[in-house]
């Protein structure tokens, strides 16, 4: 059957994740097999605006499976509010001729929430898009799962790994710094993992009292060392909102600082405290990642060859399929309360910062 897409554009857009050349490989290859031309756009939406394009032929997209990062390069630009020139400007317009001067039927964002939103407009605007769901947050609405959250997770799991036999060997409490501004999941999952002791997420506003007590409660049975997995974006209910407004600000003390002076204050424990950062952005995927964007990527073609555009490529259980972007763009998937791995979490004796009813 013959390829009802004559020419795609790919673009990486928003904080980078290992996977994205395993997806954009995917993607090419199928597109290339069913005699699509495919074009490769840098530096996300910016690159889109400034006609940054290189076609890309089979060999471009060979020996990238594993390889972390993204060879298209990423940006967190947006067409409609883009900085250019001292100004920033709405290039919306821009962006959709640019696509239509090379000829591009449709084009394929790999991104998280934001460039969800961002594809979104430029349909509005009169392109053609599709989507692949990718971000370490694990929060893009549509899908079960993202891809780069499970490479992310186990980086963090190891990291609480090796953080558990310095923390036991010096009877100490250790926090540790996770990624995740809005959603937990990250937190939670390699918590869970990892055998954290405690696990604060931005949806559930944490009690510094009730965590004390669980930390002192655990002493008193003799288990003398603690791992407390915080995610960046955790909040106390004390200062929920004051906290939220905060970090909107430039310059704050760390979560993990904040977390491990206050329990230090709070009783006679010593507190450690580390923030794994971007560490959990590098590398190479996991092998449930490759497969993960293997099979979304060739999912993105399939759709193409049958000229399905405007959707994204989500997984629901086993199943990879067409998801309306509609139903996607402007939306967050958090960790609901009573989600099942609070449950599990609830079960092995986790203290989630708070009481939680099931
Ligand atoms: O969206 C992915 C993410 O890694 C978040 O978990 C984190 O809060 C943010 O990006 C960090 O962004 P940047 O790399 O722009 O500092």
């Amino acid at each position: 059957m013959e390829s009802k897409t004559k020419c795609i554009g790919i673009l990486t857009s928003g904080g980078d994740c290992p996977g994205l050349n395993a997806a954009i490989r995917g993607i090419a290859k199928a597109a290339m097999q069913q005699g699509t031309k495919v074009i490769g756009i840098q530096d996300g939406f910016r690159g889109l605006v400034e006609n940054r394009m290189v076609p890309l032929e089979d060999k471009d997209v060979s020996g990238i499976l594993t390889h972390g990062g993204t060879f298209l390069g990423s940006s967190r630009d947006k067409p409609h509010k883009m900085a250019m020139g001292g100004k920033v400007m709405d290039l919306t317009d821009v962006a959709v001729s640019n696509a239509k001067k090379n000829h591009i039927d449709c084009l394929v964002c790999l991104g998280g929430n934001g460039t969800q939103k961002n594809a979104m407009r430029l349909h509005e605007a009169g392109l053609d898009v599709l989507t692949l769901p990718k971000t370490i947050d694990n929060d893009v609405a549509g899908t079960d799962i993202t891809f780069g959250f499970d490479s992310s997770m186990a980086i963090a799991t190891e990291a609480i790994d090796r953080l558990h036999t310095t923390a036991s060997s010096h009877h100490r409490a250790i926090v540790c710094e996770i990624m995740g501004h809005k959603a937990g999941w990250l937190a939670l999952g390699a918590g869970i993992a990892g055998g954290a002791d405690v696990i604060l997420i931005p949806e559930i506003a944490y009690d510094l009292d009730f965590v004390v007590e669980h930390l002192l409660a655990r002493r008193h049975h003799n288990k003398r060392f603690s791992i407390i997995a915080v995610a960046e974006g955790a909040v106390s209910k004390n200062g929920k909102q004051k906290e939220a407004e905060a970090r909107e600000g430039l310059i704050q003390e760390p979560i993990a600082s904040r977390i491990a002076r206050e329990i230090q204050q709070a009783a006679d424990i010593e507190v450690r405290y580390t923030s794994l950062g971007h560490v959990q952005r590098g590398g190479t995927p996991t092998a449930t990642d490759r497969l993960l964007c293997t099979r979304m990527g060739t999912k993105a073609g399939e759709l193409l060859a049958k000229g399905i555009y405007n959707v994204m490529v989500g997984v629901k259980g086993d199943v990879c399929d067409a998801v309306p972007l509609s139903e996607v763009a402007g939306k967050t998937k958090l960790v609901p309360p009573g989600h099942r791995w609070l449950q599990t979490a609830a079960l092995v004796d986790t203290c989630m910062g708070d009481t939680m009813d099931f």
